[in-house]
């Protein structure tokens, strides 16, 4: 059992191998948020809350007299506002009368087998056995607002989930102005909030800062997750780092606008709460109508922080991608974008892929432009037909020749948009999010489609579907170029624009089931102008996503080593581009592009005419390697050797089989330096008892030879504490992969 109640002390207890979550109802009816963290026997903690009784902070009406017990003071588990908490709410309701506010008291409580279910959204899922369920169900007396919060306890994951759902036992119509999926009160501690923000081609860059007394938000209201703030946070102890110390991670699944704030309060306890972001958000709940939130996946490590991430790649990859091809071996692709951008024709296509063919590629990605009168960014989303001009005979002739290669065929699509110069837009104007009489601001020329009108939402399934269903196509890239404005739904009254926003990620939530269900064997990848849907919710039907639109392998370091802290490198779309790079002007080796590219799926995406012979040589031994290190990359654990935000000299990264078999070094030079020292770097997860020697080494720039490094077998300790250097490397982003191997 890994939930326990203790009736006499009216406490919970939930525990996974080396976590423990305890909560208490207090006399009045408060669920207490007792302890987040390493693992303990489990007694009732309750002892570390003093009664005191702090000026200004209110008690309870029945606690009138003792004083003893404020709300404001104690740890909450949800909170309400207007009843006496003066820190942030989870939970902001209008009642029928007017009134602001719930007193949320205990009312009942369940302890299941399996996992609970968010009807309409992404969440975990588990394994028979592997998952327990409690609810907790508190209820506002006056208006019967009844408040399930959900725990789901994955055990042997270190994972705890939580979500909560809003019921209507009343008889009034209530509102919601804010519905947080949870709370989580750190009274003990001094934290870091560790968060992960960006900007377009910039995604996931990790900012660590100690927390100061007020509130310190991560939100996006941009009606996507966003390359801006992801929905994910770390609190660090300040003396964690990678390799120890306590941190707390909290992860939302969900797509849409998203809001964590974190509170010190006056008392130097911390809060954090987390969820759908409340502006521009209220929610009607009629007698007998209940809302989901969407659900947090919650973990702690006193271990630091690597460990924290194998908890959460281990856990996305076992708990939330749903997708077949999660396990299979995703194919080597090229896609054509920075290729020939909007520029292609059948021909150009398919010599493309001829070429690719012959150097070992897997797939051909047909990208934008397929469709409608799209010969640029102004036009055609919506008119998802072909264009017969540039694919003459449409996609199957072209689709047959790529097969006939003994390659796969895969698409793009963007469903969610519109342009005004567009079929679609002139027969229905009114599927597009627009405020009435206002001009819509533009981005990229497009229109965001009104993805809350169920009428919208039939109208993709039928031309996706249809698309899927009448071609040969085996992969999908979904896109979503733009971030939403004018967000007024025409299908939808006047007092229910306050649910538009979520009402989207519903639909597009909704779709993708849909089609993911009916098309299990195709892969999909995720995409928002690159990383700017990079969340748990998109996972669950994505098994990939393109990380960033930036694809200098420099910068990429970067991006792919904040991506990592959260999401498995399973997950990270990552392709080999031109140099000089397209979006930096930047100028590096084609192996230190493939070495970089190799730390996500792997792919091509440059006109491969304009290689030389010794270029496509290179691709071919590429591809033939990263064959060779799948496993190891896909399925290994992948570790942080260097912060490129703090390193000026390399960058560093392993993935390390997790029985310690094997181990992979990636390491770049990204700063030509006289003169330096060696670069030196300690391995780890290996076997430390074991001796391991170079099984291979392959450098690009440097001159680091293997016959002197592969006979020398070398300890799994000195490795790992001594560590291993490589002499000086010269020039412009030389790299080096070595592959260490158990003797
Ligand atoms: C943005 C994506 O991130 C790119 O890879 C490419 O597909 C373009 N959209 C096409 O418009």
């Amino acid at each position: 059992m890994s939930i326990l109640y203790d009736a006499q002390a009216a406490a919970f207890t939930l525990h996974t191998q080396n976590t423990t979550y305890q909560m208490q109802v207090a006399r009045t009816g408060h669920l207490l948020h007792l302890y987040y963290g390493r693992r303990t026997g489990g007694d009732c903690l309750d002892y570390q809350y003093v009664p005191m009784d702090a000026g200004f902070s209110p008690n309870a009406y029945e606690l009138r007299y003792q004083r003893t017990a404020s709300v404001d003071l104690q740890p909450q588990e949800y909170s309400s506002e207007n009843t006496g908490d003066f820190r942030l709410s989870a939970l902001e309701v209008t009642l029928g009368n007017g009134a602001f506010g719930t007193d949320l008291r205990y009312k009942s409580h369940a302890i299941l087998p399996g996992k609970y279910r968010v009807e309409g959204m992404p969440a975990a899922f588990a394994g028979d056995g592997e998952a327990e369920t409690l609810i907790i169900t508190l209820e506002d007396a006056a208006s019967h607002l009844q408040v399930e919060l959900l725990y789901g306890v994955f055990s042997g994951k270190d994972i705890i989930t939580r979500a909560a759902r809003l019921r209507n036992a009343g008889t009034g119509t209530i509102t919601l102005q804010k519905a947080a999926s949870m709370v989580l009160d750190l009274p003990f501690g001094h934290w870091d909030l560790l968060h992960f923000h960006g900007r377009h081609c910039m995604e996931r860059m990790p900012q660590r800062m100690p927390l100061i007394r007020g509130i310190q938000t991560v939100a996006s209201r941009r009606g996507a997750s966003s390359h801006h703030h992801n929905p994910f946070v770390i609190l660090c102890d300040h003396r964690c780092d990678e390799n120890h110390g306590d941190c707390i991670g909290l992860m939302l699944v969900y797509s849409g606008n998203h809001r964590t704030d974190v509170e010190v309060d006056q008392m130097s306890s911390t809060r954090v709460v987390m969820g759908i972001h409340d502006e521009q958000f209220n929610w009607t709940l009629a007698p007998g109508e209940v809302f989901h939130t969407p659900e947090v996946l919650l973990t702690f490590s006193h271990r630091g922080l690597t460990a924290l991430s194998h908890t959460y790649h281990r856990f996305l990859r076992q708990n939330i991608i749903r997708s077949r091809w999660n396990t299979r071996q995703r194919p080597v692709l090229i896609n054509n974008w920075e290729a020939t951008y909007f520029n292609f024709t059948a021909e150009k296509i398919l010599q493309l892929a001829e070429q690719a063919a012959a150097l070992g590629v897997e797939m051909l990605v047909l990208d934008d432009g397929w469709f409608g009168q799209r010969n640029d960014d102004n036009a055609g989303l919506g008119d998802w037909y072909v264009n017969t001009k540039k694919l003459p005979g449409g996609l199957d002739p072209l689709i047959e020749k790529i097969n006939a290669l003994g390659m796969k065929f895969g698409i793009w699509v963007e469903p969610e948009m519109v342009s005004e110069d567009s079929d679609l837009y002139r027969a229905h104007p009114e599927w597009a999010l627009t405020v009435p009489d206002r001009k819509p601001v533009m981005s990229r020329n497009q229109l965001v489609l009104d993805m809350a009108d169920p009428a919208v939402i039939e109208y993709l399934y039928t031309q996706f579907s249809a698309l899927l269903r009448e071609h040969h196509i085996e992969y999908v890239k979904w896109d979503m170029n733009r971030n939403m404005a004018d967000v007024y739904s025409h299908s939808l009254p006047a007092a229910r624009q306050g649910e538009v926003f979520h009402r989207y990620i519903l639909g597009v939530y909704g779709l993708l089931e849909r089609l993911t269900s009916e098309f299990p064997d195709v892969l999909f990848e995720g995409c928002a102008g690159g990383g700017g849907r990079y969340d748990a919710g998109m996972m669950y039907y994505f098994p990939q996503i393109w990380c960033s639109d930036d694809t200098d392998a420099i910068e990429r370091m970067t991006i792919q080593h904040g991506t990592s802290f959260g999401y498995p490198i399973s997950t990270v779309g990552a392709h080999v581009s031109a140099s000089p790079n397209h979006q930096t002007g930047r100028t590096t080796p084609l192996g230190t592009r493939a070495l970089v590219a190799m730390a996500g799926t792997f792919g091509y995406e440059l006109d491969l005419g304009k290689l030389t012979d010794g270029e496509k040589e290179q691709i071919k031994e590429q591809i033939q390697r990263f064959h060779r290190y799948y496993d190891l990359i896909q399925n290994g654990d992948y570790y942080r050797l260097t912060d490129p935000q703090e390193q000026s000299y390399f960058n560093a990264w392993e993935f390390a089989a997790p029985d310690g078999s094997r181990a992979l070094l990636n390491l770049v030079v990204t700063h030509a330096r006289a003169n330096p020292n060696g670069v030196h770097f300690r391995l780890k997860g290996l076997d430390l008892d074991a001796l391991y020697a170079v099984g291979e080494l392959h450098c690009d720039g440097c001159e680091v030879a293997l016959e002197e490094r592969s006979e020398r077998l070398i300890s799994g300790s000195s490795l790992m504490y001594a560590g291993y250097t490589l002499p000086l490397m010269r020039g412009d982003y030389p790299c080096v992969q070595m592959l260490f191997v158990r003797r």
